[in-house]
């Protein structure tokens, strides 16, 4: 998408918030990223962890074993079905496939790259796979699996001023315009857990959208236990001076750089995840709390240091990635909740692996 495909968008709405501007370059249906082009593997603009090494899903599928309770498995943005492929044929190898697995997924360009790798490896005949587009659709009972959703959720930028706040908009010079905000008195301002001195022209992100999706979740799911897997920090490592200027983080051709307004719908947008903040609107909605930890820590309380083949260095080099500190097994972290499960042992992750939320 050139610069001058941007005037649409300037045409379609006098005003363009931040998040206005991520949905249209991400997800618009003929100019988005994610319905025009090979966003993940090698070819595409990153990897995921479903795609680094099958030893990922497979830690999920032990933990959907341990769960046991649980007939249907919904995965949230299920790219290129890797993470489903490697966690089925698992589950099918201990035979315990569940009956139904769900893919709820935004982007016409992957339910298509989906239902081919589906039909191509034939997993209609394990279980029943079917694809949803409207939250309110799925089952009231599920264990549900997101890797690297939210951090796609379009997200407003916001900048902390002398007495305020305000908000980011893009102007037709293609730069940052800023307004004031009544942002204090929004329901949902405590949710952050912002520091109180917070220093001014600190520049932080809000995403609506993604307290829209969890509240739509939780006014349809009754029980369930639900696994987020994504890049972030509480919000008492977000907020560090180092990065007053935000978290925004683009990535083309695997190459990360940090102007969203520059190489216009040709990169991948996404911002880090406060997972305080999904904490306090899912408590909200009456989730429990299970665990926070890195992701490392989750993959080793699921034994994947026992599943290596140690004699395959691609294997080996893999769960490194997966695991160590300084590619994904720090950063990456995953957030465990439930809501209306009591019979289930809840203490199976170490104790010292858990973070504070
Ligand atoms: C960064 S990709 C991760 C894909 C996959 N989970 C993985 O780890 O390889 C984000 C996924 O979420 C989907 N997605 C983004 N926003 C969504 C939304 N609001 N509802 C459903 N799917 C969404 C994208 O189309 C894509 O499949």
């Amino acid at each position: 998408m050139s610069q001058s495909k941007l005037e649409i968008l300037l045409k379609r709405k006098k005003e363009i918030s931040f998040s206005d501007y991520m949905e249209f370059v991400l997800f618009d249906k003929e100019y988005g990223l994610y319905e025009n082009h090979e966003i993940l593997g090698e070819k595409g603009h990153f990897i995921t962890s479903p795609l680094v090494s099958k030893h990922f899903s497979h830690c999920i599928a032990k933990h959907y074993i341990k769960e046991s309770t649980f007939d249907t498995i919904v995965e949230l943005g299920g790219g290129d079905a890797s993470l489903a492929c490697d966690l089925l044929f698992y589950l099918k190898d201990k035979k315990e496939l569940p009956n139904k697995y769900i893919f709820f997924e935004k982007s016409d360009y992957l339910i298509k790259k989906q239902k081919s790798i589906i039909s191509e490896k034939s997993i209609s005949k394990l279980v029943d796979i079917s694809w949803v587009s409207d939250l309110k659709d799925l089952p009231n009972e599920a264990f549900i699996i997101s890797n690297e959703l939210f951090d796609c959720i379009p997200t407003d930028i916001i900048m902390h001023v002398p007495g305020g706040y305000q908000k980011a908009y893009i102007n037709d010079d293609y730069k940052l315009d800023w307004k004031k905000l009544n942002f204090k008195y929004d329901p949902a301002f405590k949710d952050l857990g912002l520091p109180k001195n917070l220093p001014n022209n600190y520049i932080f992100e809000y995403s609506y959208a993604q307290r829209d999706i969890i509240n739509e979740i939780s006014g349809v799911l009754h029980r369930a236990c639900f696994l987020i897997f994504d890049y972030g920090y509480t919000s008492s490592e977000l907020y560090l001076k180092d990065r007053s200027l935000g978290t925004i983080t683009c990535i083309k051709n695997h190459v990360t750089d940090f102007n969203p307004l520059s190489d216009v719908g040709t990169k991948d947008v996404s911002a880090f995840v406060n997972f305080t903040y999904l904490k306090n609107i899912f408590s909200k909605n009456n989730w429990e709390i299970v665990a926070f930890m890195n992701q490392a820590n989750y993959l080793i309380n699921f034994n994947i240091l026992n599943d290596i083949n140690v004699n395959d260095i691609d294997e080996l080099n893999a769960v490194k990635k997966l695991i160590m500190p300084n590619h994904m097994g720090e950063l990456f972290k995953v957030l465990i909740i439930k809501k209306n499960i009591n019979e289930t042992d809840k203490n199976y992750f170490m104790k010292n692996d858990i973070i504070k939320l």
